[in-house]
Formats: C-alpha cells, structure tokens, sequence
C-alpha cells in the first residue's frame, strides 16, 4: 500500500492487529526483508512495515539525512492513525534510524529493538567509502553498491543462491535512493551519548557470525544502555531476520511478550536458539 508521508509516498504494509510494531529495514534493503518476522508476529501485534525513502516502493529524493528518514516514519504513523507509542525495531541503518527517532519523537516510542546496528558516527575512511559508492551506484547502477558489500552481509552458512536472491533484490531499490542513504550514512550523528539515555524497555540483538556488526559491538551497546536485553541469533551474520527468520521472531516474541505483561527482565542476555 502506498500513503503520503512529508509530500511523498510511502510505501508499507500491515500485519495483524494489537499494539503497534514499526519495524525498519538497513541498508540497501527495503520491508521485505521483514516478511517473515512481521507474518510471525501478527498474530497479537501491528507490525508495520515501510519501505524508506528511496528504497524498495517509496518515492526517491535526491538527498535525504538519517533524520528525515525518522521524520518519514513518525509522519507515517500518522498518517496511518497510530497515535499509540510504537516498539521501533530497526536493523543496521534501521538501528541508526531508530536512535534518531528516539532523540527527535521520544513520545512516539514504547519500546526499542537495536538489531546489528552501531553508535558511532561514520570514520573519515568511511564516510569516503560510502562517497565512492553512492558515485558507483549514480554512475554503473545499484548492482555496483550492493557488489561492494555483499560479500560480507550474510554468515557463512547462508546459501550462495539465497545470497545472490538478496543481492538482486537489494540491486532494485533506484540509484538515487541508494547513493542519498549511503551519503545519510556517512553524515549520521554520533549516537553513543544517546546510549546512557535511552529510558525505554530495549533489546539489543547480535548474529554470532555478524562481520559488519559484530557481537562485541552489540554487547558493548546492550551494556551502555541501562536495563536493556541481549539476545544473540547462532548461525547468522548481519541480517539474522532473512538468514534466522524463527530464532530472530522467537526472541522478539520473548520480549515483546515480557513487554505486555510487565515481566521485563532487566540485564537479560539470552541465546536465542
Ligand atoms: C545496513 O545493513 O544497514 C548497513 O550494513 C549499514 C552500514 O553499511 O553500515
């Protein structure tokens, strides 16, 4: 389905009904790689699934910062009548979305789920990275971004022909939508001073074979903000919502469930198996 949102269209989908879930994708994917997750999950949540600015279905613009993506996704709320405070589940650039939502619409957020994301602010090197590639991906095509990073998104495990599934889809989303998230990533804000603030119950999840993430990262996250959880998803890389789809739903359900019944735990780690 498609909604105006800040002038242009959004593309989402819904699943289920009950408290709502806005769940956001990373970089170059788009709301399909929730598919699974949200399906799992609908039968006692709203999980509300958008494609971002300039990826899968929704509208480009030529330039975009992590901020208008966070802006994009409380107008969406919005527009869809969701004035109930939502669990943001965001993985990697989703994450890095979900600490801006939390700094810019605090109001509009129950709960947190950081999956394979990280605080810091992009390094000179890699802010110049992420150039090269959004003027790879402007000049030769999406496919020249997605080359650049498959090799390291998915665990070892992941079969070669799902992985090149994925870097297919991931080589759809327009060029102009992928070189403008590149150049957000590369100017996003430092978000470790956020980390210590975060008031909201909150999970964070790691894939034990997670290269661009990895589990280090994420415990060191999970230990900065006060009361949070900890699951960690085996036999996965960075996207364990595509490559563990019922591990990754199974310890979302564990908390989101805790959240219901007021039973959260605090400081919990957990394997989720
Ligand atoms: C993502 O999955 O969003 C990307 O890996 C983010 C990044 O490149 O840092």
């Amino acid at each position: 389905m498609h909604i105006a949102v800040n002038d242009r269209e959004i593309h989402y989908d819904t699943f289920g009904d009950g408290p709502p879930v806005l769940f956001v994708h990373g970089f170059p994917l788009s709301g399909s790689m929730w598919s699974e997750t949200a399906r799992g999950l609908s039968d006692r949540w709203r999980c509300i699934v958008p494609d971002l600015r300039g990826h899968g279905c929704s509208a480009a613009t030529a330039t975009v910062s992590i901020a208008d993506f966070a802006d994009d996704l409380a107008g969406l709320l919005d527009a869809l009548g969701e004035g109930r405070p939502a669990v943001l589940a965001g993985l990697s650039m989703g994450g890095i979305i979900a600490f801006e939502f939390f700094r810019r619409h605090r109001t509009r957020l129950r709960a947190l789920v950081l999956s394979n994301t990280r605080a810091n602010p992009e390094t000179p090197e890699g802010a110049a990275r992420r150039e090269a590639i959004a003027q790879a991906v402007l000049r030769d095509g999406s496919r020249a971004g997605v080359d650049a990073m498959i090799g390291q998104v998915f665990g070892p495990g992941f079969p070669s022909a799902r992985r090149e599934e994925w870097a297919r889809r991931m080589a759809e989303n327009p060029p102009i939508g992928v070189a403008a998230a590149a150049r957000a990533l590369a100017g996003r804000a430092d978000s470790f001073p956020t980390l210590p603030r975060i008031d909201c119950p909150t999970l964070v999840v790691a894939g034990d074979q997670d290269a661009i993430t990895p589990p280090d990262l994420m415990r060191d996250m999970h230990q900065r903000i006060r009361g949070s959880e900890f699951a960690v998803v085996p036999d996965s890389g960075h996207v364990p919502p595509v490559e563990q789809p019922e591990r990754f739903a199974a310890a979302i359900r564990r908390f989101l469930e805790r959240l219901e019944s007021g039973a959260r735990a605090t400081g919990q780690t957990e394997k989720s198996s």
